[in-house]
């Protein structure tokens, strides 16, 4: 039995009853992947003609066919058929882990958002802008976006205190320096894509900054020199922070340009004020030809990618996880 690789132009030998994601390994084929449990996105790929049959995320295993995206790690091959590979030179392979880690600080970056240090015993591959979850304890389990690369030692990351969510109270009131924490990841496809010069645009909401830093903090690593937005978009100016950070990264990137929009602003003030996409709107006729990163609450991440694809955009240059760095 056969599968053809596009846009490789490569034909592998395979066994029915076959892992999709197990046979482009063997084979060598590069292909991002990361936890090979169905939950991370990174090994997506198109079906272009025949069948393989999803399985793992249903009790009932289901085929997908022709145009369909499926998840190379849960998709068994049933017959010949023909499959897509997005990016085959921007691979990632950081395989999920479940490591220790200890809380090495815990400070407010905000009224209410904190920022959450992590010591690891052992080294945390990831790429900028993915995301892990952290257990705090069993009941206190949540998803959150590393503000940092993977070369920065500690991992760090931005918690809004949600009033009355459960993770978030217990990181406001009982979470402590040397508390265990058990890190789970890396998971999130809206990485950075380091070999391409397009110019960028990062749309930031809230804690949305963490992934957003993350991946500027990953330009300016790698020496990338691309032309570079970042709009972070705040309720107040009370809610804004990482104005340090983002200075800093100026420095080191000649081509970065910040815009911190407040939604209300009260007295008139230094901010520009209104929605963080009606801003992108206003200032941009097109982004033909621009990627962007977008993160944030989920309203704010589906208005922007709408927005963006209207100017111009090509879909898949618009990077965004299903997880949105809400801080919920
Ligand atoms: Fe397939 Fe994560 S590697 S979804």
């Amino acid at each position: 039995m056969e599968v053809s690789i596009l846009p490789l132009h490569r034909t592998l030998d395979v066994r029915a009853g076959d892992n999709l994601l197990e046979a482009l390994r063997q084979h060598e084929v590069p292909v991002s992947y990361s936890c090979m449990s169905g939950r991370c996105g990174t090994c997506r790929c198109r079906i272009v003609s025949g069948n393989v049959l999803m399985t793992g995320a249903t009790d009932t295993n289901l085929p997908a066919s022709n145009g369909q995206t499926v998840l190379a790690c849960q998709a068994t091959l049933i017959e010949d058929c023909v499959i897509e590979i997005p990016e085959v030179d921007e691979i990632v392979t950081h395989p999920s882990k479940i490591l220790k880690a200890t809380v090495a600080g815990i400070d407010d970056l905000t009224h209410d958002i904190k920022r959450i240090r992590l010591a690891l015993a052992k080294s945390f591959e990831f790429s900028p802008g993915q995301y892990a979850s952290l257990q705090f304890t069993p009941q206190h389990v949540r998803p959150y976006s590393m503000a940092v690369t993977a070369n920065d030692g500690e991992v760090e990351f931005h918690v809004r205190l949600v009033p009355g969510g459960r993770a978030t109270s217990y990181i406001a009131t009982q979470l402590k320096v040397g508390d265990a924490v058990r890190l789970s990841g890396p998971l999130g496809t809206a990485y950075l894509r380091r070999k391409t010069s397009d110019p960028i645009i990062c749309v930031a909401g809230g804690t949305g900054l963490a992934p957003i830093l993350s991946i500027v903090r990953g330009m300016a690593e790698s020496g990338m020199n691309n032309r570079v937005h970042v709009y972070f978009g705040v309720r107040s100016p009370r809610d804004i922070y990482g104005s340090r950070w983002l200075d800093e990264l100026k420095e080191r990137l000649p081509n970065l340009t910040t815009h911190v929009v407040v939604a209300t602003a009260g007295e008139p003030g230094p901010y520009r004020t209104g929605v963080v996409t009606d801003a992108v709107n206003q200032d941009w006729d097109t982004l033909k030809g621009w990627r962007a990163y977008v993160a944030g609450a989920p309203v704010m991440v589906d208005a922007a990618s709408i927005l963006l694809r209207h100017k111009g955009m090509k879909a898949e240059h618009v990077y965004a996880d299903a997880f949105y760095s809400s801080g919920v």
